[in-house]
């Protein structure tokens, strides 16, 4: 297994020195808005029962995961049908059995489409043990409501085991991409937050791993892992103390990211933002790399004042909070990217001193994948790499050059 963590302060040298349209441009737009801001937009609303935590789209119907419901609605929003996933009987693979005494709240941890097979939805609780719920959208014949036809994707009876392939999330969190080719792949990053209600219990029980690629059986009732290779997990003394947050995961290319909030090194009490990057045709984590990725900004008007954060006009930005990937259109302002190019759009905050927790300072950026790819390039042929601490307990220099096959 390889894994490699490109050193730190380069990136952030290198997308602060590509300027400001690259990095951050703190300055207010120069363009009014065009919003008629004395206008009365009458703009179609849905209000759902409990806390919205995930929406997909398939088909132009959206798809609302909440706490205990998944809805489908039309493009104007009205409700087209809904699914109950709680409050249920406390954690065990999902199933029936009505509210009963000590019975949680289902949290939607995950929800994501499948258009291989049947059109799916996969939904995947907090109070699931980690399975996975299959809403057969389309099987062919014609459009199903989101609750006509729902699978548990486990084929055990009871608690799985920890290493089960179907055992995808955890409560604390988790960020889960649907890779699609021929098979279907789910990439799963699960979150380490220390002192989470039910944490403790959760990890006694024994939780899906860190990081983990699984496939799709064709029997459509289970996922794989093609070997132990397959995932990957905090190192021991790390479990339970150590502050793992996944925040987004998308792909690009022949490539699968996703991005991390979590401590900048292994004697480090201070928090930042990596970038993880695998191979997307991988059913091994063999190809694993990361980099630190910070937001800076840089304000002319505020040059000569400033605390070490705003060093030189300059202010970072150190947690990411939320991030969207897309494709930029043709009157892109980014200097070197042309319409068509992947760009990270990412909400970043500067946190309290030593701590995860965001302050009110804010700032967004925009990262083309062309230039975060050149650094991973860059890095890698330098040697400037090392073990990442968090999964391999050593952070030895290590070289490793990194490419996947349909890379050009
Ligand atoms: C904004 O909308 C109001 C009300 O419809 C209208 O009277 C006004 O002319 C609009 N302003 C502009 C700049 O379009
Ligand atoms: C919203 O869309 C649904 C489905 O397309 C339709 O049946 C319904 O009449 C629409 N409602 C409104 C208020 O436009
Ligand atoms: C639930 O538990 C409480 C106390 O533990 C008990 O008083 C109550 O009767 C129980 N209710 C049901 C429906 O079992």
């Amino acid at each position: 297994m390889k894994f490699l963590w490109l050193d730190a302060a380069c990136l952030v040298a290198v997308l602060g020195a590509a300027g400001p349209r690259v990095g951050a441009q703190c300055d207010p737009s120069p363009q009014p808005p065009k919003l008629n801001l004395s206008v009365t937009y009458d703009l179609p609303t849905f209000t759902a029962d409990s806390p919205i935590q995930n929406m997909v789209t398939l088909n132009g119907v959206i798809y609302v995961g909440a706490v205990n419901r998944i809805y489908a609605l039309a493009p104007n929003l009205t409700k087209l049908s809904e699914y109950r996933t709680g409050p249920r009987p406390a954690v065990a693979p999902c199933g029936g059995g009505p509210a009963a005494n000590g019975s949680v709240d289902n949290h939607n941890v995950a929800l994501l489409v499948e258009t291989i097979y049947d059109q799916g939805l996969f939904s995947c609780g907090s109070a699931d043990g980690g399975v996975c719920r299959r809403h057969v959208l389309d099987d062919g014949t014609r459009p199903k409501t989101v609750d006509e036809e729902v699978d548990c994707f486990s084929d055990r009876r009871g608690r799985a085991p920890p290493s089960d392939p179907n055992r995808v999330v955890r409560p604390s969190g988790a960020r889960v991409l649907n890779v699609e080719s021929n098979v279907i792949h789910f990439f799963a990053g699960n979150s380490e937050i220390p002192g989470v209600t039910g944490a403790a219990r959760a990890r006694a029980a024994g939780e899906p791993h860190t990081m983990s690629v699984r496939k799709m059986k064709t029997s459509q009732n289970g996922f794989t892992f093609f070997s132990h290779r397959s995932y990957i997990d905090l190192i021991p003394a790390l479990r339970g103390n150590y502050f793992l947050r996944y925040v987004y995961s998308f792909h690009s290319g022949p490539f699968t990211y996703f991005l991390t909030v979590q401590r900048a090194g292994r004697a480090s009490p201070a928090y930042h933002t990596r970038i993880v990057r695998m191979c997307s045709s991988d059913l091994q984590i063999r190809r694993y790399v990361e980099m630190p990725l910070q937001c800076i900004c840089t304000d002319k008007r505020r040059r000569r004042r400033g605390s070490p954060s705003e060093q030189g006009g300059v202010r970072v930005f150190n947690v990411l909070q939320a991030a969207h990937l897309a494709k930029v259109g043709p009157n892109a302002n980014l200097r070197g990217v042309e319409e068509g190019d992947d760009v990270l759009f990412a909400a970043f905050a500067r946190s309290e001193p030593d701590s995860p927790e965001p302050t009110a300072h804010s700032a967004v950026c925009a990262f083309p994948l062309k230039y975060i790819n050149d650094l991973f390039r860059k890095y890698m042929q330098s040697c400037n790499t090392a073990e990442p601490y968090h999964f391999t307990g050593s952070s030895n220099k290590a070289c490793y050059n990194v490419r996947c096959r349909e890379e050009a």
